[in-house]
């Protein structure tokens, strides 16, 4: 049995005051067995947000790191650093970063195995453009990045997969559920023929424009294990119905 993921990305969002979000979050949802919960504030609340869950079933991530452990990488931060502030996820591979910074799927590759090194699940990003969904392309769009971004000693502990459709990220729109239970599937599909058993326990979240009102039906998705959610992640008002929905799914 796969545990489910509610993990929300703040992107660059945030102050110091947002952390009370966490304990409004703690006592707004019910913990059980079933569900893990992760926010992924920026990297300078990281500590603050490590302390604030020290004592909750909330776990933090951060949403990026540089694949060397340390060096002249003015600016970056290496996922040993993140380690030490507490956080136990790294998103990696995000549309904004693989677009934005030009990140390539070696590259993920790359800060999905820092990640491990450094004792962390990697949450790694892949997604279609509106292009190639129309093209048609989605599923072999989708299967390269997922080969090309998964280290090969990918497992159900060190990793979890995000299909984030790029068109879907912050814009209001979502897939069909046809359209997300065949990409799912496909995905758990690869998964097994590339990793064999531990194909099966690797964790498959959906993401883009994820809210309370469509959590429920997202989640009956098959091989949708969870979701990584922006923008209704910065207020538990808007979360933790997300989390609810995914420990009813
Ligand atoms: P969104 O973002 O929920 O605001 O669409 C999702 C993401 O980019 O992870």
């Amino acid at each position: 049995m796969r545990r489910k993921l509610a993990a929300g990305n703040w992107k660059m969002n945030g102050s110091l005051s947002s952390i009370a979000m966490l304990d409004h979050l703690n006592r707004a949802i019910e913990h059980d067995a079933s569900t893990d919960v992760v926010i992924c504030p920026p990297v300078t609340l990281l500590n603050a947000a490590t302390q604030a869950c020290a004592q909750s079933h909330i776990a933090i991530g951060a949403q990026d790191c540089h694949s060397e452990p340390k060096g002249a990488f003015t600016g970056d931060v290496s996922a040993e650093m993140i380690a030490e502030t507490g956080a136990n996820h790294i998103i990696v591979g995000h549309s904004e970063r693989r677009d934005g910074h030009h990140e390539t799927d070696a590259t993920i590759r790359a800060k999905a195995l820092a990640a491990i090194h450094a004792g962390m699940t990697a949450i790694i990003c892949i997604g279609e453009s509106e292009e190639q969904r129309e093209a048609g392309t989605t599923l072999d769009v989708l299967g390269a990045q997922l080969m090309g971004s998964c280290p090969d000693t990918a497992t159900g502990d060190t990793v979890v997969v995000a299909y984030e459709p790029i068109w879907a990220i912050g814009t209001g729109k979502v897939p069909s559920f046809e359209q997300i239970v065949e990409v799912h599937n496909d995905l758990r599909a690869k998964l097994v023929l590339r990793f064999g058993d531990a194909g099966n326990s690797i964790r498959l979240l959906y993401g883009g424009s994820v809210k309370a009102s469509n959590a429920q039906t997202i989640f009956a998705a098959d091989n949708v294990d969870g979701a990584l959610v922006g923008g209704a992640s910065l207020t538990a008002e808007d979360f933790a119905p997300i989390v609810t929905a995914l420990q009813a799914s």
